[in-house]
Order: structure tokens, then C-alpha cells, then sequence
């Protein structure tokens, strides 16, 4: 996974930054335009994971349409060529102008996830003289089991319409004059490894779909979010199996005739292509230990911090042998730790450290808490800054 000539590369910049590799990105992108186009799926890569503008030139390159949850990360998409009939626009929190923006760009779907946010959809479009296309965003209240923090799909959860609401929006759908009810969406989560639970959101939606059809309505397009895990104990597993993520749905969900399916991943694509580099600022002894001080923190990096995630830690410079070492980053805060308990090649002072699997909700997270400046993106194929926009 390192040559030398990388290792030597990545030893000239000061850290810490983020380093993208665009061949395995090729690779990922590759890889599920080719799963997708077996089921015919249209895929939406989901900004949220990564909306570094050169990495999103790259996606859009492959013809996907992009999943956005903020009037910035439409603009940020239109820019970045996608095109604006493949953008569909979700969250619980869509500002009036935001949603009048949507409209104006003649986006494919603005995913509703309440009565008022109909209502609000309803009357801008009514003023804008247009018809606008919606999906009801809906809450199954299937468990992902994941962590708790990235689980979106049970009632407890903040997200979507409940079926109650459902039943409520289809006894008088004809009031939403301005809206063309086209599809319907969910999202259950994100960080899903095990497959089994997309099979019974697969049952789930069948089940929604006949209450709909006591109503005659027939969703023309269904969006089934995105999810699919990484393996983030092995990097080296750099590609997620796409064909399997999508037989499940194929095997379980019911397809009516002319009904689009669609899916909106983030992680699985961008989540391998990146890693963070950071350099050991001091190494001490602590009653509890070896602790190493690295120059990267959570705002490079929060996922540990919020999530327990654990990425693997590499040490470029070393191949002594073995430690027990906690990483720790500068931020001051007791959270601010990478990983406890790590075994790495005795590491001094200067050492060159690869954080994996970052390329997925690193940068698009990052903060400046502290005053911290945001860390640059370095990319294997130019090596210089990334462009501004
Ligand atoms: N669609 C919707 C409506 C979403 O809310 C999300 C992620 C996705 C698609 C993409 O999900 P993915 O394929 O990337 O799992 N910051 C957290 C993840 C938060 C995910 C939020 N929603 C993390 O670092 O694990």
C-alpha cells in the first residue's frame, strides 16, 4: 500500500493534510457504476461523505447524480458538474431559501421529512408558479445496527415521516397542488456491515408500498439512501462489494413496472480513497502507559471522538518492533485521542503517521476549533494544493 516513492513524497509536506489516492477512487467508482448498471440502480453520491471539489469533479465524471443536504452542497455540486436533474435534496432542516433555491435549479427530488415541510414546499412552489417534484422521506423504524449516533432510521431518531403522517399526506394529497408526490425515501444509516438489515428494509418498503396502493399510489421512483460499511480494521480491503450490496435489494425488494430505483452512498466510494498524515510532536511515559502526541487532532479527524470509530494508525518512519502505544492528538480536550492501546513500531519524535480509511467524513467534518487552520489535500496524481473554488 506504500512504496517508498510514496513514502518519500508524503515525507516533503508539513502536516498535518490529507493525502487522496484518485487511482483507487477510479477503481471504486468503477466498481459500482458497473454493480449499479447490472440492476440498473441510479446512484447519487451523497457530498456529505466528501465534497472536495477536485474528488467530486472526478465522481461526477462517471454520470451519478449527487445526494445534497444543504443549498451550499447543491451549489457545490452544480458546480463540480453534476447535473442538476440528478441532484435530489434531503434533511429534516430545509430553510425556506434553500427550498426555493432546489426549485429554481429544477432539481430531481426534494425529499419531504415532515407535514409542515410539505406545506412549506407546497406554498413556495405555489408562488414560483411550479410544480415541484418530492419524495416523502419516510421513518421505517428498521435498527442498522450501527453506532447510535448514525442511526437515522427508528422513531426515536429525528428523522423522516412517520407511517401515521403518511396516511395523513395520502387521505388528502390532492390539497399539494404545487407538488408532484413522485417517489418515496429512506435512509436507515450509515456504517451498515451487516447486510442483513437492507433486506429487511427491503420487506419494509414492500410493506409501505401496499398501504400506498389503498390510496392508488403508485411511487415512480424509490430511494433507498445510502449506508453500505467499510472495513476500516482493513484497509486494504479497498472495495466494497457493491454487487452483493445490491442483490439484496434485487432479492427482496418488490420493483413495479417503470419504478426507478436509487441509491445514495458516500462512504462506501470516497471512504478507502483517503487517508491523514500527521507527524509525532512529543512521545512520554504516563502512568497508564506509552502516549504518543501527534500534530493532527479531531478537527482533522473527529470520528473516534464522537463515535469510538477506530481507524488503523501506520507509522511511515518506523519498522522496529512493536509498542503499545494511546495516540493522542493536541486539541484540548480529553476526547482527543485516535486510538488507545495501538500496537506500532517503536515511534519517536518527527515519525510520519498514517491515519486509513479517512477519505469518508475526515475533511468534510474538520473544524477550526482551537484556531486551528484547516489542514490541505494532497492528491498521488498532483501533488500541490488543492483548487480553490
Ligand atoms: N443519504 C442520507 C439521507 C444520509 O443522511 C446519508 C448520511 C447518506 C445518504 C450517506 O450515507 P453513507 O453511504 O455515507 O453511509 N459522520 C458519520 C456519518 C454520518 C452519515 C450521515 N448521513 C461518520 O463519520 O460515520
Amino acid at each position: 500500500m506504500f512504496s517508498t516513492e510514496l513514502i518519500n513524497k508524503l515525507k516533503k509536506f508539513n502536516t498535518p493534510f490529507y493525502f487522496y489516492d484518485t487511482d483507487l477512487l477510479h477503481k471504486t467508482l468503477f466498481a459500482i457504476k458497473e454493480a449499479a448498471s447490472l440492476f440498473q440502480y441510479n446512484i447519487h453520491y451523497a457530498l456529505k461523505a466528501n465534497a472536495n471539489p477536485k474528488l467530486l469533479k472526478i465522481i461526477s465524471s462517471y454520470g451519478f447524480g449527487a445526494d445534497c443536504v444543504s443549498g451550499n452542497e447543491i451549489e457545490r455540486a452544480l458546480h463540480c458538474g453534476f447535473s442538476s436533474d440528478k441532484i435530489v435534496f434531503a434533511g429534516v432542516g430545509k430553510t425556506d431559501l434553500e427550498i426555493k433555491l432546489s426549485i429554481e435549479k429544477h432539481i430531481y427530488s426534494i425529499n419531504c421529512e415532515s407535514l409542515e415541510e410539505l406545506e412549506v414546499v407546497n406554498s413556495i412552489a405555489s408562488k414560483e408558479n411550479k410544480r415541484v417534484r418530492v419524495a416523502l422521506r419516510i421513518n421505517p423504524n428498521v435498527d442498522a445496527k450501527t453506532h447510535k449516533n448514525i442511526t437515522t432510521g427508528l422513531t426515536v431518531n429525528k428523522f423522516g415521516l412517520s407511517i401515521d403522517d403518511l396516511h395523513r399526506i395520502m387521505s388528502k394529497i390532492d390539497k399539494y397542488k404545487n407538488l408532484h408526490m413522485d417517489g418515496l425515501h429512506f435512509h436507515i444509516g450509515s456504517q451498515i456491515n451487516n447486510l442483513n438489515v437492507f433486506s429487511e428494509l427491503s420487506k419494509k418498503v414492500n410493506t409501505i408500498q401496499s398501504y400506498l396502493e389503498e390510496y392508488n399510489f403508485y411511487p415512480n421512483h424509490i430511494n433507498l439512501g445510502g449506508g453500505l460499511g467499510i472495513n476500516y480494521q482493513k484497509p486494504e480491503d479497498q472495495i466494497p462489494d457493491f454487487q452483493a450490496y445490491f442483490k439484496i435489494f434485487a432479492n427482496n425488494l418488490n420493483v413495479n413496472a417503470n419504478q426507478s430505483i436509487h441509491f445514495e452512498p458516500g462512504r462506501s466510494i470516497i471512504g478507502q480513497s483517503g487517508m491523514l498524515l500527521t507527524r509525532v510532536l512529543y512521545t512520554k511515559e504516563t502512568e497508564n502507559g506509552k502516549l504518543i502526541i501527534v500534530d493532527a487532532g479531531f478537527t482533522e479527524l473527529i470520528r473516534p471522538a464522537l463515535y469510538q470509530a477506530q481507524h488503523k494508525i501506520v507509522n511511515l518512519s518506523s519498522n522496529d518492533c512493536n509498542e503499545t502505544y494511546d495516540i493522542a492528538g493536541p486539541i484540548c480536550e480529553t476526547s482527543d485521542y485516535f486510538g488507545r492501546s495501538v500496537k506500532l513500531p517503536r515511534t519517536k519524535r518527527g515519525d510520519l503517521i498514517a491515519i486509513m480509511s479517512v477519505g469518508a467524513y475526515g475533511e468534510t467534518m474538520a473544524s477550526q476549533y482551537n484556531l486551528r487552520s484547516l489542514a490541505p489535500s494532497f492528491y498521488n496524481d498532483v501533488i500541490s494544493y488543492s483548487a480553490l473554488i
